[in-house]
């Protein structure tokens, strides 16, 4: 009798702690809409097994990228969730002893316990080899060991370095000089968010000199600046040479991205006295001979202005 009370109790008391269980369970933080969707995106390596502890939308961000469409094959997230990229990290997942740190998962791309960049940059050309990264391989950016999280994130819904306004600020916490440049005065309208620093570099690599997309300079600034092609009646020699014997890419505090301001840039390679410009030598004091207009406003451009070229037929000196 006493012994069937004892059972009925602990009976009772077990469905008791069940339904408090129950209760906590459903009570449970976070578990909204992020894991119903989680839980139903596959079996294997269930991301909802990491959801349980990661309901951050941080993290969960992860779910709505390319990378987590349920579906596709080719993501893994079906199978493999995010393990795909994480590891199987089964010891990450367990409790940890008493007084011991957490093992970290297997594969970590941020932080003190970021795997090695090599780890890291295989993982996505696991599956990337051949789309972006086909030029990856001796780049650059690799062979400095730059890793692809350096400039892609993968939790954020959509990717910044993917989007014009946010991609200058990512590529400048390396390439100080190019900050400072695209700050000055002058110069191409990437911190605008017009243009990005993609639309001239390919940073997984290219055949080109300093990762630029096109195989020359000149095809590259030509491709937006049309105009300057020619071909001319009458052609301006270093124009056809590279236009950065005369710009800078990047940044200038001359107008039009001039390296040096004329006539200083124009006596880089035609002789001073052909048309003296010293407005304070001997031969140009009052009674000398120096025209302003070779120094003042746009100095030899107030003459030659028609300076990458000219199709006109007396304008072998670019004056028409
Ligand atoms: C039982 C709870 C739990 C589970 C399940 C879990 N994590 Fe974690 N995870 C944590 C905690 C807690 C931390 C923070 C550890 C720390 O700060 O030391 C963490 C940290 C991380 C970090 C950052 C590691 C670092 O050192 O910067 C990553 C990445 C991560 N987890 C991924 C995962 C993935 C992927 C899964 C599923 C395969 C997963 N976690 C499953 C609790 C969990
Ligand atoms: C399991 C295969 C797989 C892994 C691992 C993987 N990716 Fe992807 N990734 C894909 C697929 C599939 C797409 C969607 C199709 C596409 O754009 O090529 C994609 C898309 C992308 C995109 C374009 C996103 C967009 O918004 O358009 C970027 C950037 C990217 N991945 C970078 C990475 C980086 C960085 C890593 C490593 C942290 C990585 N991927 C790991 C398969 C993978
Ligand atoms: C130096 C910065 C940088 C690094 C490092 C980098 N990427 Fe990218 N990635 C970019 C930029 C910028 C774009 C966008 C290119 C564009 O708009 O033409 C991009 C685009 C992509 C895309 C989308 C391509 C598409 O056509 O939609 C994928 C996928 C990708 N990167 C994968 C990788 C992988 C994998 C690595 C490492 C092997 C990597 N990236 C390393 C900056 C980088
Ligand atoms: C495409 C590869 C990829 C997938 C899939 C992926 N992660 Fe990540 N994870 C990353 C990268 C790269 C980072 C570094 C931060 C970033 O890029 O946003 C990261 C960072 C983290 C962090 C640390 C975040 C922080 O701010 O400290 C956690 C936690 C994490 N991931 C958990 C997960 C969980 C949970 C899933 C599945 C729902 C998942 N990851 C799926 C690539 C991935
Ligand atoms: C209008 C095209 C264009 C844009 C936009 C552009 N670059 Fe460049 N970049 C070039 C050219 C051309 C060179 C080669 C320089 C030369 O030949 O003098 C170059 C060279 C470089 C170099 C090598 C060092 C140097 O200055 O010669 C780095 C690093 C660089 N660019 C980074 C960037 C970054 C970061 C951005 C975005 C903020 C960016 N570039 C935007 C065209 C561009
Ligand atoms: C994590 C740091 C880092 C980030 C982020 C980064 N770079 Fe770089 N970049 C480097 C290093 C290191 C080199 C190789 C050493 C050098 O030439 O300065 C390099 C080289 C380059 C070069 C070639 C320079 C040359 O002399 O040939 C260009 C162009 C360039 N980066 C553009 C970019 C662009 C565009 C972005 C953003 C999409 C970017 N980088 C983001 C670190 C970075
Ligand atoms: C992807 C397109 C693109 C490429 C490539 C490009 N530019 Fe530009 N360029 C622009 C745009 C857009 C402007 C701004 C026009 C405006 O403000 O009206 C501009 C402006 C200029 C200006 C005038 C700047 C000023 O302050 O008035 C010069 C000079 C110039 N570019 C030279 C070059 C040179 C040299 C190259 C090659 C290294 C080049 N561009 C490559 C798009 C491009
Ligand atoms: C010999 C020096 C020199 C070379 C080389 C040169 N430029 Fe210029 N460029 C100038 C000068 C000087 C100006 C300013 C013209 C003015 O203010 O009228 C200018 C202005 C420009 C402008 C802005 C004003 C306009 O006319 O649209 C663009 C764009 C431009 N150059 C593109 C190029 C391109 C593209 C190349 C290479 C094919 C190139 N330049 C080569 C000297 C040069
Ligand atoms: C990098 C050197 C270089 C720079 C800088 C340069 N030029 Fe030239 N220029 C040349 C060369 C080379 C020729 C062709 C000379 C020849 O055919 O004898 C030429 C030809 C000319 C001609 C036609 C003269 C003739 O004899 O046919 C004029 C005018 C001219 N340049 C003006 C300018 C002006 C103005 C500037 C500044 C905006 C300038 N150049 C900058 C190298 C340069
Ligand atoms: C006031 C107008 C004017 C200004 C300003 C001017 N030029 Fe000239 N330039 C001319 C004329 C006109 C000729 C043609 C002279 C001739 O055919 O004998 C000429 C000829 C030239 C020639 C060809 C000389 C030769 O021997 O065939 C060059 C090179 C030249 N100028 C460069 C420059 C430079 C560099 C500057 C700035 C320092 C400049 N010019 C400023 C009007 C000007």
């Amino acid at each position: 009798m006493t012994r069937g009370i004892l059972y009925a109790t602990l009976a009772l008391g077990f469905l008791a702690l069940c339904a408090m269980a129950g209760a906590i369970r459903t009570a449970a933080p976070a578990q909204a809409a992020e894991a119903v969707r989680a839980r139903s995106l596959g079996q294997a390596n269930d991301p909802k097994d990491c959801l349980n502890c990661h309901d951050d939308p941080k993290v969960t961000g992860v779910l709505h990228t390319p990378h987590g469409v349920k579906g596709d094959p080719a993501t893994a997230f079906t199978t493999e969730g995010c393990q795909s990229c994480h590891g199987a990290s089964e010891a990450h997942m367990g409790r940890p002893r008493d007084g011991e740190a957490r093992v970290p998962p297997e594969v970590v791309f941020t932080g003190p316990h970021a795997s090695a960049v090599a780890t890291r940059n295989k993982l996505c050309l696991n599956c990337h080899q051949t789309a972006a990264a086909d030029h990856w391989q001796g780049s650059a950016h690799a062979s400095a060991d730059v890793a692809c999280t350096s400039c892609h994130a993968s939790h954020p819904s959509k990717d910044p370095v993917l989007v014009k306004t946010s991609q200058a600020p990512i590529c400048f916490t390396c390439h100080a000089e190019q900050r400072a440049a695209n700050l000055r005065p002058s110069h191409h309208p990437v911190i605008e968010g017009v243009m990005t620093c993609g639309d001239c570099h390919n940073p997984h690599g290219s055949d080109g000199p300093n990762l630029i997309k096109t195989g020359t300079v000149n095809d590259l600034c030509l491709t937006c600046h049309d105009e300057k092609r020619g071909p001319f009646l009458w052609e301006h020699a270093p124009v056809q040479e590279q236009c950065t014997i005369c710009h800078t890419p990047h940044g200038s505090v001359q107008a039009r991205l001039l390296k040096q301001r004329p006539p200083y840039l124009c006596q880089t390679c035609h002789e001073e006295t052909l048309h003296n410009s010293q407005p304070m030598s001997g031969n140009t004091l009052p009674g000398g001979a120096t025209p302003s207009r070779i120094i003042a406003l746009r100095a030899c451009l107030n003459c030659h202005t028609e300076i990458h070229g000219s199709n006109h037929p007396s304008g072998i000196r670019f004056a028409r």
